[in-house]
Formats: C-alpha cells, structure tokens, sequence
C-alpha cells in the first residue's frame, strides 16, 4: 500500500503497525503529536519540551518542536537560536512553515513563535487555527511534533494543546502547581472533550515523590473530572540543568549522562509505549487533523 495512502485512512481507521524505513528506526504511519501544558508559569513546561524532543532527535525521530507561547517565545532562546522569522511571518502570508522551520541539534526542528509581539499574544481563534492548520501543509510531516505550550488556561492555551493527541502536564511540588494543573484539566476536559493526561513530575527528590505528586493530582481529578491522569514520568531537580539552560542548549545534548538527561531519556522512551491516540474526535481542530501527506523524504 502506498504510505500516502495509508496516512490519509489513519484519520478514519486504527492506525496501521509501525514501521521500519530501513534505518532500524521504527515508525508510526501517522505523527505522534504531544502538548507539554501545566497552567503555572515557572514549572518546566519550555525545559521538558526542549529535552523530550531532542531526546526523541537523538533516538533517531524525526522531532518538530513548535513554540506556541506566542509573544512570549522562549524555546528559541533555550536552543540558541536566533530566528529571523516567525509565526506572525506564516500568519501574514510572508512565508510558509517549512521556511519557518530552524535546525537544532540532532536534526530538530524547531518552529520559534516571536518574542515581544502582542500581535501574537493576542491571537484570536481564526489565528490559533491557521497556525495548528498550517501542518496540514507540510508535505513531510515529522515522526512527532511537539507543542510548548504557555501559563494559564486561556484559549491560546486550550486550543494548542487539544489540538495534540496526547497532553503531558507539568507539575512540581508546590500547590500553585496542583491547582493550576487541575484549573487546566477542569476546561480541557469540559470544554475541549480531552479525557486523557500523562503527568510529568518536574524538579522532584525522587520517585517516591514523583508517584505521591501524581497521587494528589490524580486523587482530586478522578474525584470531580471524567479523566486519566497517568503517570508518566519525573524529571529530577538537576543543577547541571540549569547549567545547559545559561548556555542555551538542552541537557540531553550537554551533558547526556545527567540525572534530568537520563530522566528525559527515560520519558522519550516511554513515548514508545503510550500506544495509538484515540481519534480525534469530529469537528475538532487537530494538528495533522486535515490532508494526508507523503513521508519520504524527510
Ligand atoms: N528539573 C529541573 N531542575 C532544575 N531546574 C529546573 C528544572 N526544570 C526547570 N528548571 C528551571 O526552572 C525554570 C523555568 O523553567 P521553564 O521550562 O522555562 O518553565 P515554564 O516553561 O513552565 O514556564 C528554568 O529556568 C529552569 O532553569
Ligand atoms: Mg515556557
């Protein structure tokens, strides 16, 4: 069957088995596409984005990372990039996506979303939608996409993050963290039909209180919301972090063998094991959610 094909049913069929291209890299028939959301500012939502795609780069994936923190960009600076373009250049009609596109380490790309531009802040829905549609576009659509997602619980954030299959939230120990993970799963899941979670313990001691974090989170959202908090991993309080952040690059790269590098390592793998998404269901606006496309050539 031809992989075009194949791609355009996956919206309408399960999704077809993994595949390998030759390279020993195996590969699903359709993008994965992941949303690291949280509610707070400060909880590590750009520093688990940044690493679980270079993580994902370096297992040989073909990774885009999409900054939708949109005026408020960050992943750029995180990378040390300097973009020259950005969302607001797509939305305007000066470029397309791919010119869009930055190289980062491990061949991944990342889509910077524009700092200092209100413009951009204040998108309206038409404009979150042209952004999320412009994928539909790409005529080599990655392995996975990554979405960065900003603070708060505004539309900005609800629409990019239920336009990914599967939501990861970023929560540390700090009650702000579990209130406004908990604010964000309340309108996800009311207004925008998300019932599934994976949970990202950031900047714990260890893994007792990684799983007494999800604890807490899952034990008022099973109670009140019609969700799935899974666990799905922890990402230590790390110095040689904060360390990779000064000189803009990602852990995973600087120094691999890092307790947060290793950690990241561990949540890329588990991606693997996260199985098919549920299709998205109808009339929502779903990254890849349009045409089919080819994947060769990358
Ligand atoms: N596991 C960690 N260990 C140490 N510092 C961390 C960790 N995760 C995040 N940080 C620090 O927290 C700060 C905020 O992280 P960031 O990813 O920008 O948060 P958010 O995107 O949620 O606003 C970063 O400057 C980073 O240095
Ligand atoms: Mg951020």
């Amino acid at each position: 069957m031809m992989m075009n094909q194949a791609w355009g049913l996956t919206n309408l069929f399960p999704a077809r088995a993994i595949e390998d291209q030759g390279d020993g890299v195996t590969r699903r028939a359709r993008c994965r596409t992941i949303a690291v959301a949280g509610g707070k500012g400060g909880v590590g939502k750009s520093t688990v984005a940044v690493n679980l795609s270079m993580a994902l780069a370096i297992d040989g994936r073909r990774v885009v990372l999409l900054d939708a923190d949109l005026g408020l960009a960050n992943v750029d600076v995180m990378l040390g990039l300097t973009p020259t373009r950005h969302i607001g250049h797509l939305l305007d009609g000066s470029c397309h996506l791919q010119e869009l596109m930055m190289d980062a380490p491990h061949g991944l790309k990342v889509v910077p979303a524009g700092s200092g531009t209100r413009h951009l802040a204040q998108l309206g829905n038409d404009g979150h939608a042209a952004v999320i549609r412009a994928f539909d576009t790409l005529d080599t659509p990655p392995d996975v996409l990554v979405v960065d997602t900003p603070a708060g619980v505004s539309d900005n954030v609800a629409m990019f993050t239920s336009a990914a299959d599967e939501v990861v939230l970023v929560v540390c120990d700090e009650p702000a963290s579990l209130t406004d993970a908990y604010a964000l799963i309340k309108v996800l899941s009311r207004e925008f039909g998300v019932r599934r979670f994976r949970m990202v313990a950031n900047m714990v001691r260890n893994a007792g209180e990684a799983k007494q974090l999800h604890a807490k989170l899952a034990r008022v959202s099973d109670r009140f919301l019609d969700v799935v908090i899974d666990f799905a991993g922890m990402v230590p309080h790390d110095e040689y972090l904060r360390r990779a952040i000064r000189r803009q690059t990602a852990v995973v790269d600087a120094w691999p063998s890092s307790r947060s590098a290793m950690a990241f390592k561990q949540l890329a793998g588990a991606v693997d094991t996260w199985g098919e998404p549920v299709s998205p269901s109808l009339g929502r606006i779903a990254f890849f959610g349009g045409q089919g496309a080819s994947l060769a050539g990358w």
